[in-house]
């Protein structure tokens, strides 16, 4: 069994990418790879008690944390908004005042508003988990993005990365552009204008024409339309959409032969991408990437409820 022991991460909470040093990333990581190669992890998490509030809903992000709590030995309490006093009128702050009051080892949360974790962690004495505030971040998301990249490509040092689609309403996004561009790789934004976020990070370049932001790429990274985030009638039907910005696997050819495809999900067919990219055998990981997420988050868990052991 490899032995690694990293120490404890520079921050409480994980809320963002920005807030994490570039040791914290390196650290999760590496633990990630380790919990990958483990059939059957040390229960480092044994008498731990979670909870995970998920203000909005998700399949992904909140599965991958339960089974990597449980992978850990921790317990899990799921509390579901619409089971909730939240219905009877109680008031966020309330809801998690009372959640607190608890004493949960950790609460992993999502929510709609802007740093609505960042707020959250301000008020309370145990780790903050955010798994996906509003356009703003979803560092967890980004973790295992780049953890996938590594799996693959072996470093993210020169990598050329196209992320493509409704990038301005994608926390996604934000945060891979955040990680990435630190580790050395090429970072670039691809979709119609009014789909660009107001400003652009710095080294990151944008593109309007799909076959042009993708040429020459190594990992091209697909998004969905969050239309829930966006004003209505911001694009055109569906189909258009697909006709000019869709993943097909003739446009698919622009970039590296050797590209990978990825997709945080949850995916839209025939819009963002075409069935047979979304499946390709060799080229798309979009159905490994969750995987990855639990190996990502049993090392985010050990880092920031361990860190005794951690030293
Ligand atoms: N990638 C992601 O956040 O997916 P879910 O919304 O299903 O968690």
């Amino acid at each position: 069994m490899p032995k690694i022991s990293p120490k404890a991460l520079s921050t409480q909470h994980l809320l963002d990418i920005p807030s994490l040093s570039d040791y914290d990333i390196t650290a999760i990581l590496d633990l990630a790879g380790h919990y990958a190669l483990q059939k059957q992890p040390d229960p480092v998490l044994t008498g731990c008690v979670l909870v995970s509030a998920f203000f909005e809903p998700s399949t992904r992000t909140r599965t991958s944390f339960a089974i990597a709590a449980n992978r850990l030995g921790a317990r899990l309490v799921t509390w579901d908004p619409e089971q909730s006093s939240l219905v009877k009128g109680e008031t966020f702050m309330d809801t998690v005042m009372n959640i607190a009051a608890m004493a949960p080892d950790a609460l992993i949360m999502r929510h709609k508003d802007f740093g609505a974790p960042g707020y959250v962690a301000s008020r309370v004495n145990f780790p903050v988990i955010n798994a996906g505030d509003s356009w703003r971040a979803h560092p967890t998301q980004a973790l295992l993005d780049a953890f996938t990249m590594i799996r693959h490509k072996g470093a993210l040092k020169g990598l050329r990365v196209a992320i493509c689609g409704d990038v301005s309403h994608s926390r996604v996004a934000v945060d891979n552009m955040a990680l990435l561009p630190r580790f050395g790789a090429q970072v670039r934004i691809v979709g119609p204008k009014l789909l660009w976020p107001k400003k652009l990070p710095l080294g990151v370049e944008a593109f309007e024409k799909l076959e042009d932001g993708i040429a020459g790429c190594d990992v091209v990274m697909v998004l969905r339309l969050q239309k829930e985030r966006m004003q209505e009638g911001l694009i055109g039907s569906d189909s258009d959409y697909f006709h000019a910005y869709g993943l097909t696997e003739e446009r698919l050819k622009c970039a590296q032969p050797d590209a990978i495809v990825m997709h945080p999900g949850p995916m839209n067919r025939g819009v963002e991408i075409a069935d047979d990219v979304a499946d390709h055998p060799t080229r798309s990981v979009i159905f490994e990437q969750p995987g990855n997420g639990v190996f990502v988050r049993m090392a985010v868990l050990d880092l920031l409820l361990n860190p005794k052991r951690h030293g």
